[in-house]
């Protein structure tokens, strides 16, 4: 079995470099297949969704070439069969291929996507909007038939601002005949990232970011170059490795508005944190006051980030109260954070961290993506070794994590044990 061994309480000093959004390459490179040309995507980051994701399209039948940071596809050879589930299953943004499969053929089968076990993951904002676009969706067992004669253009209304159902529905709207309006629209960054993607094939889409979306259908779209914005989830892990264990920690290409709230909130604590153009640098501080905070839809603070930020809440001097407000389950990385020193209760939605504790390496698993992330920092803070099982969700968010760790001092390895 892989784990990751970290020995702690180094200081990490120099320039980390951030890689692409995982969040927004999971979904251009389904979106790829929307064209009816030769597309070239770059600042691809080389994680194993998106291997997982090129592995699906190869299997679709398009011409994929991965180079190191792009991937470039021709769609022209696409075939429109069912994906297998053990390929769909890999992960949550599999359900991208449903709506450009749906928009391009009119027709789709496929088995219920996969993703983090954080809480139960509905979709049914998704199915709300392709069946609001003349969709019928079925069914069966663990997949879905969907079948749309021909997709119209209409109002949707989200019921919450899901980033997965208004990308899924942009996907669809796009081949469209007239306007469709989605109200309630998610605002993250990833949708803007997706959004320019189509408008440079050809798409007519505005509002992308706000929380009401236009999108008037076109007939064809042409292959075109697109650039993934920088991971915000990547920039705000680092940014808190360098409140931890930094010294003039500089996180370089990053779009600082993009971490925003969560600077606000380091900023609050009393970390010494100095923001760039296109960078942030920052230091560990000693004596941090204890905040509050509660996750919510962009532009509020990121649930991605809650387990990381939880490390240092853990460093602040007294109370700190956090509530998750988006998934049901996230609270996963706390025994483990507990068994390391730190004095943390879950009471619902809400976790109250009592600091400032020292934290002491030991085995920990990581349950999650972002949870894994939480322990990996707390890895770099804890006095001693702490070893981390269970490591695939952690590559599958952060581009060479040990190497870029490993570049700035902090003593981490992937072992076979
Ligand atoms: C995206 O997931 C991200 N994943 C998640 O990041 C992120 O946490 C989430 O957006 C919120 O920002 C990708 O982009 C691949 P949602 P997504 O649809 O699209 C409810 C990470 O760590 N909901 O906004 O699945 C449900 O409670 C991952 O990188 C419904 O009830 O997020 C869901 O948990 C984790 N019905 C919550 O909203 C729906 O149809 C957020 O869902 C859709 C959502």
């Amino acid at each position: 079995m892989k784990v990751l061994e970290i020995s702690g309480g180094r200081t990490l000093e120099g320039t980390i470099r951030i890689s692409g959004s995982k969040n927004s390459s999971v979904a251009l490179i389904p979106a790829a297949i929307l064209a009816d040309s030769e597309v070239t995507i770059c600042n691809v980051p080389e994680i194993t969704d998106t291997d997982a994701l090129a592995e699906i399209l190869d299997y679709l039948g398009a011409k994929v070439k991965r180079a190191s940071e792009s991937i470039v596809i021709d769609p022209t050879t696409i075939i429109n069969k069912e994906i297998p589930e053990e390929m769909s299953k890999k992960l949550r943004a599999s359900y991208y291929f449903m709506a450009v499969l749906l928009a391009k053929f009119g027709h789709v089968e496929m088995y219920f996507p996969g993703g983090c076990s954080i809480g139960a993951r509905p979709i049914d904002q998704t199915l709300k909007g392709f069946e609001a676009l003349g969709a019928v969706v079925k069914e069966e067992e663990n997949r879905y038939i969907i079948d749309a004669k021909n997709l119209v253009g209409a109002h949707v209304y989200l019921d919450m601002p899901s980033v997965g159902a208004t990308i899924n529905t942009m996907l669809v709207a796009v081949k469209a005949k007239g306007e469709t309006v989605i109200e309630n629209a998610a605002k993250e960054p990833e949708i803007v990232n997706v959004a320019t993607f189509l408008n440079n094939m050809g798409a007519k889409i505005t509002g992308a970011g706000t929380s009401e979306i236009r999108i008037r259908g076109v007939e064809t779209l042409e292959g075109c170059y697109t650039e993934v914005i920088p991971d915000r989830i990547e920039t705000g892990t680092y940014i808190i490795a360098g409140a931890l264990v930094g010294k003039e920690l500089k996180i370089d290409n990053i779009i600082p508005e993009h971490v925003e709230m969560l600077i606000l909130k380091m900023k609050e604590m009393g970390v010494q944190v100095e923001v760039g153009p296109d960078y942030v640098t920052v230091s560990k501080t000693d004596s941090l006051k204890p905040v509050r905070i509660k996750t919510q839809g962009y532009p509020g603070f990121a649930t991605d980030l809650q387990q990381p930020v939880t490390v240092l809440l853990t460093q602040c001097e007294g109370e700190s109260i956090l509530e998750e407000t988006v998934y049901e389950n996230r609270f996963k990385n706390v025994p483990y954070l507990n068994e390391m020193g730190s004095n943390i209760e879950i009471v619902g939605k809400k976790i109250k961290v009592h600091g400032k504790t020292d934290l002491k390496g030991t085995q920990v698993e990581a349950t999650d993506l972002r949870a894994g992330a939480c322990l990996v920092l707390a890895g770099l803070l804890a006095e001693g070794t702490t070893t981390i099982t269970n490591i695939g969700p952690v590559l599958r968010g952060y581009e060479h994590i040990v190497e870029k760790l490993t570049e700035i001092g902090a003593k981490i390895e992937i072992k076979e044990v």
